[in-house]
């Protein structure tokens, strides 16, 4: 019998063949992204597309956008011109490539992206992307003529979402609310991602049960305000974040827990008690501030003070001692004045983050901040954020030199960068480099920590008898 060519896979359970089409789907930005993108992938699976690494040559190609700083649509742009040969060189080959922009970019631009770049076929908003095989048979059918899909609709994409289409490795996201209602002064995420919803817990127990028994160990429930999740639950109960972390706790094979990215506002008591509570929750918070300064975080419609942030680490730290955290800040906000960033390296000190992300003010269309007449000048925001920067590195050193030591459980998730060597995580979040053989890959391995970088540790692993070491 002939081979088939290499686009056709035999389907031995259907005795036929079966047309095999490739997506690529380039991800930008944050974890629900990462999220989104593995679940586009998982949508268009049944349609016979298996995901591919290259753009070059697929019979799908999706861009997964991020709005959330400045340059995101030059970026989008540029990357779509190259595409354009990528999809020329397809047609000229016989073949067709179905070009899509999907995340926050196209629920933002939309119709900007169809008029600049003619050559895309379908502009998806992060709430519709669940229709997502009905759009590529539309522009199959349609050729040339470009489909805006960017609705809020009223029914969850999740209940149109299939069953994982591949094995998410050892540590995997999941989705369990989305959208934001807070209205920071700076933010685009409640225009491009909408109003706050929380999925039923069930529907997400029965993802992470799924998820577990895939091989998944380590979980991290994502939200853009995932502790002010509140979700419905079929007896007419609502569940908070501490409730659902206990019950995805009792499921068989989850080890490790985490859930980013969380407002100061919505720590609740049930959620810092879990802290304490479920062994399983790991010891590592990343909390958002933005800023120091009570007079900045006013302007930034946050609703908390500096010091109300102190005072939930410092619930945290009761409950947890040994948490670590993280956060999130903004330098050069309109009418931030020296004092006002003095204040945010005061609040760096005090706290002591083991690691943090800091960014400068980028004025985002259609954001209440973005029409402000004090902006602070471009060389003053990139001098502060260097001047951040190396606050926030010393700190981070720091933390992780008194790693230095210690016998830390390190979850081993992938290759390292050198041969011999494998990656893993600490409860902390620490980025673990160790020698180990790979088919400890997956395993939670005890590693002496030997020496402490700002960005990540080194260490071997503990040597006892059999089995002793590896869960
Ligand atoms: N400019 C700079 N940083 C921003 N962030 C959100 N919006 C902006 C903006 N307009 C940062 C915040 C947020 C993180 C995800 O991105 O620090 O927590
Ligand atoms: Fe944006 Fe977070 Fe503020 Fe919501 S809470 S508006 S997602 S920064």
């Amino acid at each position: 019998m002939t081979p088939p060519p290499d686009n056709i896979i035999a389907t031995e359970t259907l005795g036929s063949t079966v047309p095999m089409k490739t997506v690529h789907v380039r991800s930008w930005g944050c974890q629900m992204n990462v999220y989104d993108s593995q679940r586009m992938v998982d949508l268009l699976a049944p349609l016979g597309y298996r995901p591919v690494d290259r753009a070059d040559g697929a019979d799908i190609v999706i861009l997964n956008t991020c709005h959330i700083r400045e340059k995101a649509t030059e970026k989008l742009f540029s990357e779509l011109g190259r595409l354009k040969e990528t999809k020329q060189a397809k047609a000229a080959s016989g073949g067709n490539m179905i070009l899509a922009v999907a995340g926050c970019v196209a629920q933002a631009e939309g119709p900007v992206i169809m008029a600049r770049a003619r050559h895309v076929d379908i502009v998806v908003g992060p709430q519709s992307y669940h229709s997502l095989p009905e759009l590529v048979a539309r522009a199959s059918r349609a050729k040339g003529e470009p489909i805006l899909m960017t609705d809020f609709p009223v029914e969850s994409k999740f209940d149109h979402l299939p069953e994982e289409a591949s094995p998410r490795g050892v540590s995997a996201f999941l989705t369990i609310q989305e959208g934001c209602d807070k209205f920071c002064a700076f933010c685009v995420v409640p225009y491009t991602r909408g109003a706050e919803y929380s999925r039923p817990p069930g529907d997400i127990l029965v993802e992470a049960a799924r998820l577990a028994l895939s091989g998944v160990r380590e979980l991290t429930l994502l939200g853009q305000n995932v502790n002010a999740y509140h979700g419905g639950a079929r007896d007419g109960t609502i569940w908070t974040l501490g409730q659902l972390i206990r019950a995805v706790a009792e499921i068989p094979g989850i080890d490790r827990i985490r859930y980013t990215t969380s407002h100061p506002n919505d720590m609740d008591d049930a959620l810092i008690a879990a802290h304490a509570q479920v062994p399983a929750l790991m010891p590592f918070l990343h909390l958002p501030v933005q800023s120091g300064s009570d007079r900045i975080l006013a302007r930034m419609n946050r609703k908390h003070s500096a010091a109300d942030y102190l005072a939930v680490i410092e619930r945290l730290r009761a409950a947890r001692p040994d948490i670590a955290l993280s956060s999130d800040f903004i330098v050069g906000f309109p009418g931030e004045t020296e004092k006002d960033f003095q204040a945010t390296l005061d609040l760096v000190v005090a706290v002591g983050f083991a690691q943090a992300y800091s960014f400068k003010y980028s004025p985002r269309p259609g954001t209440p901040a973005s029409s402000a007449a004090d902006a602070v000048p471009e060389a003053v925001k990139s001098e502060r954020l260097a001047r951040l920067q190396a606050t926030i590195l010393k700190g981070q050193m720091r933390f992780n030199q008194a790693s230095v030591g210690q016998i830390v459980p390190v979850l081993l998730d992938r290759a390292g960068s050198r041969p011999g060597q494998l990656h893993g995580r600490s409860p902390h979040m620490q980025s673990v480099h160790v020698a180990a053989p790979v088919h400890l890959l997956g395993r939670i391995v005890s590693v002496r920590i030997e020496d402490g970088r700002a960005l990540s540790l080194t260490g071997s692993l503990i040597q006892t008898e059999p089995g002793g070491m590896v869960t």
